[in-house]
């Protein structure tokens, strides 16, 4: 059995209503870049997530389309999962929270949470559509804006003013869908009992490393005051029943929370891992959450507290990313820069797309640009200028001259080692979610090699009269090469998987291949490892 710590990492999980778009891409390849460095390692590690199938939007989608929203969800389940892989992002589970397991696990545990004392019981007010008899959230109700007047206003705040307000003070409120008038109807709710879990919150937050604005933000929500959590909605609602209610289910973000924990079940169980000692509350295992910087109330506030009412551990780290935006504007249908996976490969390679986030993102919370014309020259001035083309001009003497045979001793061992000394530093880098230093140092990295190939200039050297000088100048190019492609492999995982096929040895699996240079070593014929693009392509 394995002694080594458990290490589970998750993303957030995209909601079963729609592709998967850029902006999901972007935390999901970040997360799979950080797990696969450390599996790299050798470390113990696993990545989940799921998706998040529960809730009024997708009820209303499915009816829309005239579906069984069980049927649509798995129709898309089936093609989120696609469309990771299409982007090499290697879930060791990918769940969704509609199965009975997550209904058990929410039961289950709201009822501890119940019996713990943490549930209120409230009469509320809502707004209700009598034509469609149903309870409409914020976002699917309209009206005019209690303060300024302004027509057409959302339910929870209005975009003329600022104003934030109940959607019940909405002036003749009405339904975004079928736009008949909303009338106030009374209904009990549970609520969640927050704020008696500040302490405890508090304490988590000063005790992990979490990122200095995650800290601030999350302190100052707590200094504001913590508000009951309304986690009930009404019949009708895709989702789970709450029980010892009538007609009362979970409210989504419930079921999505406790999906975490049920989506590590279902991968304890499969690799015999033991889940009360992962999720114990001294638990010596470690949990790493990503999610972006609008979820970050439902993680650092409400998550943690309800693992705190179930007596259960709580993360080791959540990982904070800013958002995407498309030219320094937000990624929306509406202006028409809304980009999914599957478009987004029509015209590019999914390698491209990591790298490009590889090079922006760092553990800070800012946004993240996509611009076309600084992602077309960053992939072919870097990627393959640079580094593909350090083994192209090399592989060509070794083919030629030397029957693809590498030589037995390298031209300078200086830089080969130098080039081993910097993995202590790419390494915390890695560790430390800094992947656009990685990139950046990489990419110096590729300019010393290439320099060097120039320096020696292997294309002046007559083979007949030189010919293991030569040798062993292009085979020390070609070392230098798969420990630059060993530093980029959990970015480039294609390309590397690709390299590894030339060099005719795996060493993209284990960091620890950059120290021992191929030697008397057959490679294979080099074949176009990645393209250039071509600048009139479009997203
Ligand atoms: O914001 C979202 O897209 C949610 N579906 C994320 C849920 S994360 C977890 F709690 F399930
Ligand atoms: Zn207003």
């Amino acid at each position: 059995m394995c002694t080594k710590k458990v290490i589970l990492v998750t993303c957030a999980f995209p909601y079963s209503n729609g592709p998967i778009h850029l902006g999901h891409l972007l935390e999901h390849i970040q997360a799979d870049i950080w797990v696969r460095y450390r599996k790299m390692q050798g470390e113990n590690i696993f990545f989940i997530s799921s998706d998040d199938s529960h809730g009024a939007p997708i009820m209303i989608r499915a009816k829309k389309l005239k579906m069984d929203p069980i049927k649509m969800i798995q129709e898309i389940h089936k093609e989120h999962k696609e469309d990771f892989s299409r982007f090499s992002i290697v879930h060791d589970f990918y769940d969704s929270t509609h199965h009975s397991e997550n209904k058990k696990l929410s039961q289950k545990l709201y009822l501890l949470l119940k019996r713990n004392g943490y549930i209120k019981n409230k009469v509320i007010f809502q707004l209700y559509d009598v034509e469609n008899k149903l309870f409409l959230p914020d976002r699917f109700v309209k009206g005019s804006c209690p303060q300024c007047k302004s027509k057409d206003q959302y339910g929870d705040n209005c975009e003329v003013c600022g104003a934030i307000y109940n959607s019940i003070e909405l002036i003749q409120p009405y339904s975004i869908f079928s736009k008949s008038p909303l009338k106030i109807k009374k209904t009990k709710h549970m609520f969640f009992d927050l704020s008696y879990f500040q302490k405890d919150i508090l304490n988590w937050i000063n005790r992990v490393p979490i990122s200095r604005s995650v800290k601030k933000k999350s302190i100052e929500w707590i200094l504001q005051g913590l508000k009951d959590w309304d986690i009930t909605r009404d019949n009708p609602y895709f989702g789970f029943k709450i029980p010892e209610e009538k007609k009362k289910y979970f409210y989504v973000w419930l079921d999505a929370t406790v999906g975490y924990i049920a989506a590590s079940q279902n991968l304890f169980r499969k690799r015999k891992i033991d889940f009360e000692n992962f999720w114990k509350k001294d638990s010596e295992d470690l949990l790493f959450q990503f999610i972006g910087k609008d979820i970050m109330y439902f993680h650092t506030l409400f998550w943690t507290a309800i693992l705190e009412g179930i007596e259960y551990r709580k993360p080791n780290n959540i990982f904070v990313h800013g958002h995407l935006i498309i030219d320094g504007k937000k990624m929306s249908k509406s202006k028409k820069n809304f980009i999914t996976a599957k478009s987004y490969l029509n015209n590019f390679n999914s390698d491209h797309l990591r790298y490009y986030y590889a090079s922006k993102l760092s553990s800070k919370l800012n946004d993240i640009n996509f611009n076309l014309s600084d992602f077309v020259n960053k992939i072919n001035s870097e990627i393959v200028n640079k580094i593909v083309n350090l083994a192209s001009r090399n592989a060509s003497f070794i083919k030629k001259h030397f029957d693809n045979e590498l030589s037995e001793q390298l031209d300078s061992s200086i830089i080969y080692q130098k080039f081993v000394m910097e993995s202590k530093n790419i390494k915390k880098l890695f560790l430390s979610l800094n992947f656009c230093s990685v990139v950046r140092r990489v990419s110096f990295l590729a300019d010393v090699a290439n320099k060097y190939v120039e320096s020696r200039s292997p294309w002046k050297i007559d083979h007949k009269l030189e010919h293991r000088r030569l040798h062993k100048i292009c085979s020390t190019g070609i070392n230098l090469f798969k420990i630059l492609m060993t530093y980029l492999s959990p970015i480039l995982p294609k390309l590397a998987e690709k390299s590894a096929k030339f060099l005719n040895y795996p060493f993209h699996t284990r960091w620890n291949s950059i120290e021992y240079p191929l030697l008397n070593h057959r490679i294979n014929d080099f074949e176009h490892l990645i393209k250039k693009i071509e600048n009139n392509k479009r997203l």
